[in-house]
């Protein structure tokens, strides 16, 4: 990832050796105003255990880096962010630097990176370990076996199963999946589903009346992860680095009662043989839960009510697509990516057919992934792009979590504009000369635009049992 346009001039850290001690007439100084921004902006992922190489916190550790920060922060390459604040709308976990932060950054670097008065150092913040939330999860639930990752070899997502532990629907305002083993975890997705009639679990496994397993990926008789919920069956999906998905005090994910928990991991060997068994924190709401968070890609019919109509159009073909409703996967209706195809355009047009409000989005695509920006049409015609992720990053998949609820208007449309590289331009891009197909592995692709939001005539105080609710919400 290195910056071939940045021009760093003379390297004042290594022509002037260490500056230890030396306080700065004026200009920054690392004891002033660098470790405060190491605390808040970098230390979250760079902290002893965590997912970036190396930690942040003291001057010792920060200053062998001073000449790779400058460049990373000048080029908005750390700390990840992929929206552009000018084409989104505010968000309240933005992780990016200001400008003033950035320069300040680069004066410091530029001065020699002088560590300045011991007693202008604010105390090292105190991190919990283990859970990025503050505090111990309400509920832990754990992968129903610990897995044995290969040294070598590409393993496909693996797919376990485990009951929901619980005799009635519960609602979650946070949670956080925590890898067993940081290293060999590449990413992950928690899905409620049903398993097939006449299967059992065997060792986390759905395994059919002939022995065979059915539930891994590409198998037939795969449980849908789409139906059978009165919202999404999603919980939430997971890279490094994305922390934890929180949800509003009175808005809970549900957690339903006599589902199976869908764990889907995709490992990366690491050349030894390694082992992991990952976890999920939860933290109930602490308030009456009056609205259920669903989580939708733009492409599906937002809100609850059936027969939503959804348009896939995609560029090159012309041709408009109605969405299958039933699956989030393109792979039937929408044409493949043509080999080369440097600017390949696909567009999921959603109808939104009651009053919701909307919270965080989330894009997913993968290594032909090359922006995704989110555009809401209100039914005046006024057209308001609310997150533009310019140059996505299969290795930052963040969930943008707005600072203030959105509320959209029945009759408005919410448009998800995708565009792929499948040029050799695209450093990531594994086999540009092939058609990219729609499917699970990283070298196929995905459109989805995840959204969460909740409708807005919802009262779960006022109402009874929900479709598959056998009782009424419950708090904790
Ligand atoms: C969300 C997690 C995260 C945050 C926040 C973050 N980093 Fe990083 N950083 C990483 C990871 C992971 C890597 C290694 C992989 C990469 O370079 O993308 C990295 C790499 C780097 C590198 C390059 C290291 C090398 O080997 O060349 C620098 C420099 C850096 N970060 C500085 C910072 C600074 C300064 C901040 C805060 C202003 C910051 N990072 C915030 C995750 C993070």
């Amino acid at each position: 990832m290195a910056v071939a346009s940045l021009s760093l001039g003379t390297d004042p850290v290594s022509a002037q050796g260490p500056a230890q001690g030396a306080p700065a007439a004026h200009g920054p100084t690392f004891n002033k105003d660098v470790a405060p921004i190491m605390f808040s902006k970098c230390a979250t992922c760079h902290r002893e255990g965590e997912v970036a190489p190396m930690s942040l916190l003291t001057y010792e550790q920060v200053r062998p880096w001073a000449r790779a920060i400058k460049s990373k922060v000048i080029s908005r390459e750390m700390p990840p962010w992929g929206a552009d604040p000018r084409e989104s709308l505010p968000m309240r976990n933005d992780m990016s630097l200001s400008e003033a932060q950035i320069a300040t950054l680069v004066a410091w670097v530029d001065a020699g990176a002088p560590r300045g008065n011991p007693a202008d150092l604010p105390p090292v913040p105190t991190f919990t370990t283990g859970w990025t939330y503050g505090s111990e999860p309400d509920a832990i639930l754990e992968m129903p076996v610990e897995f044995e990752i290969p040294a070598e070899g590409e393993l496909g997502v693996q797919m376990f199963y485990s009951k929901v532990p619980w005799n009635e629907d519960r609602f979650a305002e946070v949670v956080e999946l925590r890898p067993g083993n940081a290293k060999v975890v590449h990413h992950a997705g928690i899905f409620f589903v049903d398993i097939p009639e006449g299967t059992t679990l065997v060792n986390g496994r759905i395994v059919g009346p002939d022995g065979k397993i059915i539930g891994d990926r590409g198998s037939a008789g795969l449980p849908s992860t789409d139906s059978g919920l009165p919202g999404s069956s999603k919980l939430l999906s997971w890279v490094p680095g994305r922390g934890l998905d929180r949800h509003r005090p009175n808005v809970g994910k549900r957690i339903p009662a006599g589902k199976y928990i869908n764990w889907q991991l995709h490992y990366n060997p690491t050349g030894k043989v390694e082992k992991d068994r990952s976890r999920l924190g939860i933290w109930f709401n602490k308030v009456p839960v009056t609205h259920e968070v669903l989580i939708r890609q733009a492409g599906d019919p937002l809100a609850t009510t059936k027969g939503g109509l959804s348009l896939y159009r995609a560029e090159g073909e012309e041709v408009e697509y109605k969405a299958d409703p039933s699956s989030t996967r393109r792979s039937r209706t929408t044409p493949n990516i043509p080999p080369y195809a440097e600017n390949w355009s696909l567009t999921g047009i959603t109808p939104v057919t009651e009053d919701i409000t909307l919270y965080a989005m989330s894009p997913h695509m993968h290594l032909r992934g090359k922006s995704l920006k989110w555009v809401v049409t209100y039914p005046d015609g006024r057209d308001q792009t609310i997150l533009s992720v310019p140059r996505f990053d299969f290795n930052w998949q963040f969930n943008y979590e707005l600072a203030e609820p959105l509320k959209i208007p029945a009759g408005s449309k919410i448009t998800g504009i995708g565009f792929y590289d499948n040029s050799p331009k695209n450093k990531w891009n594994p086999a540009p000369h092939l058609e990219v197909y729609w499917s699970e592995q990283s070298w196929d692709e995905m459109y989805q635009p995840f959204t969460e939001y909740s409708v807005d005539s919802q009262d779960l105080t006022k109402q009874k049992a929900g479709p598959t609710t056998s009782a009424p919400p419950q708090q904790r």
